[in-house]
């Protein structure tokens, strides 16, 4: 079995919540979000190291104590302009810690909810597959496009469409040589890079519980899963 090790891109800015402070340092019950991210990940037993990509101007990761993380935690402070360069750099970063054929789980910081079950369905779903893949749920609702009136244009069949999650599960070579010959801006997540290598990325199904604080309602939102957690525990 070759070895996993976690990358974490938390180098945004969290411009879509619309808060000062970057949405991975805001607080959930007490926590600040990324710590939830880090715990899930570094306490499972594949997991040998969860690296964390920052920016290299980040003043608010070191206003918490990461201490009980100990050193399975790394942090790189190389962040990008874009998602998926933070996720480049990050990668450089690990340096000769981790073989090409290891995999590499990358996940969102702003998706602090992702259970252990989850994590480890994923892990055991991908095993040694030759391509990798990700956690992604069934869209559910009836899809529409619309104008910029939010006139609707059409609807669209939501037969075979899937809303994609982290962690995303690839080889790091494979991830690194996918990434590299892709345009930042044009991807949202890791998945589409390796895709425009012609490779077929598996997907594991996974449930709405994981998702990704991205507007300053979903931190309610989040906020109430990880509390149904703590009180069933
Ligand atoms: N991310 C990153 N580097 C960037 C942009 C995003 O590491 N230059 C990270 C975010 O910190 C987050 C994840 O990628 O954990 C998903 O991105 P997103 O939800 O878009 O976060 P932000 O870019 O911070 O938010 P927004 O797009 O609303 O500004
Ligand atoms: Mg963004």
């Amino acid at each position: 079995m070759m070895r996993c090790v976690a990358l974490i891109p938390a180098a945004g800015t969290g411009s879509r919540v619309g808060d000062e402070c970057p949405k991975q340092y805001l607080t959930l019950l007490g926590k600040p979000m990324l710590a939830y991210s880090i715990e899930v990940l570094i306490n499972h037993p594949r997991i040998a190291t969860v690296f964390v990509v920052v920016a290299p101007e980040d003043s608010w990761f070191e206003r918490f104590n990461w201490s009980e993380f100990g050193s399975e935690l790394q942090v790189v402070r190389v962040g990008g302009a874009t998602r998926s360069k933070s996720v480049t750099r990050g990668l450089k970063a690990m340096g000769d810690a981790v073989s090409p054929d290891d995999w590499v789980l990358v996940h969102d910081a702003a998706r602090p909810c992702l259970s252990n079950t989850l994590l480890d369905r994923l892990i055991a779903g991908i095993g040694e597959d030759d391509v990798g893949g990700l956690l992604a749920c069934r869209i559910a609702d009836t899809i529409k496009s619309a104008d910029t009136h939010h006139r609707v244009i059409e609807t669209r069949s939501r037969h075979g469409l899937w809303g994609a999650q982290t962690p995303q599960m690839f080889r790091r070579g494979l991830l690194e040589r996918a990434l590299s010959a892709v345009d930042s801006e044009e991807i949202t997540d890791d998945a589409s890079a390796v895709e425009q290598l012609g490779y077929q990325p598996l997907l594991i199904e996974s449930e709405v519980e994981n998702l990704k604080v991205t507007y300053a309602g979903d931190l309610r939102l989040a906020q109430t899963i990880l509390e149904s957690r703590r009180d069933n525990q």
